[in-house]
């Protein structure tokens, strides 16, 4: 495994790769790494000849309020993690050189950025996205790998890869649950034992939707109305959004009928965790 940290390097690198025609695969993380990254990573190796991993906290997509300072950080751990899966090569780019003094270049996709996590996290997205293109320029991946944890994330990266001509094709896998069903994420590291209990009952809420739907529930303000009084039922969560949208253009919707995205965002305690599951068909 080839650790890169200059960014021209990484770029000759994948230059080099493609030169020999081979088709280099690319899981953009912020670290932590756990099942769902892995998932992404066995899959990218699966497609590709060449797998890049980065691990970059990014600055720019965290409001000055929120975890930037405190977001896990486990380096040596996470290349443990990736030896064994024989990556090639890890880009881990400084900040200073990824966002120098007078950057002042941002990729905002609209519409998708606002909604959902938009809404509380008015910058993210814009940050995300320009990274993202950032990241594909420089590591200029054939495919690359997202989880549909981050569900608005995926679709938003897709738009912008569209609209920007980029020649990657993204590809977006299912969400790798604990034994519990909680979904994997990073932040899950901040969770005390007491809330890490509390928080399966965002699964639960959106297992609740998958079974009324396919039960044939058709009165989407009664389940809605449902689920947040089950997620309200645990006195640490506090439910920032639960949504019921079209899981194409994440527009809400009015009844249920075809395919229904169900998503959500909650505290518990000080943590804001993030679901989501498509129901119906
Ligand atoms: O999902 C993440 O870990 C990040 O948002 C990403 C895509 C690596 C961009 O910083």
């Amino acid at each position: 495994m080839r650790e890169i940290k200059d960014l021209r390097e990484m770029h000759l690198y994948s230059l080099k790769a493609r030169s020999h025609g081979k088709k280099i695969g690319f899981v953009p993380t912020m670290g932590a790494l756990h099942e769902g990254h892995l998932s992404l990573v066995v899959e990218a190796k699966k497609r590709c000849d060449i797998v890049v991993v980065s691990i970059f906290v990014n600055p720019i997509q965290f409001a000055p309020s929120e975890d930037f300072a405190s977001y896990p950080r486990s380096l040596g751990k996470d290349k443990k993690l990736l030896k064994n899966f024989a990556i090639d090569a890890l880009f881990l780019p400084a900040a200073e050189k990824m966002f120098p003094g007078g950057f002042k270049t941002f990729v905002e996709v609209e519409a998708l950025s606002k909604k959902m996590c938009g809404r509380s996290r008015p910058a993210h997205f814009r940050g995300v996205a320009t990274v993202a293109t950032k990241l594909f320029n420089i590591v200029n991946p054939d495919l690359a790998f997202f989880g549909e944890k981050d569900y608005q994330q995926q679709l938003i990266i897709k738009q912008l890869v569209a609209d920007l001509n980029l020649p990657v094709e993204v590809v977006s896998l299912p969400t790798v649950r604990e034994f519990d069903g909680l979904a994997m994420s990073s932040r899950n590291a901040y969770l005390n034992p007491r809330e890490r209990k509390s928080a399966v009952i965002l699964y639960k809420a959106l297992s609740l939707a998958q079974r009324e739907v396919k039960g044939g529930e058709r009165d989407l303000n009664k389940l809605l109305f449902r689920l947040r009084a089950l997620i309200g039922s645990e006195p640490s969560v506090r439910l920032d959004y639960l949504v019921a949208v079209d899981p194409k253009t994440l527009q809400e919707v009015k009844k249920i009928g075809g395919k229904v995205l169900f998503a959500l965002a909650a505290f518990i305690g000080k943590t804001r965790l993030i679901d989501n599951m498509v129901v119906g068909e």
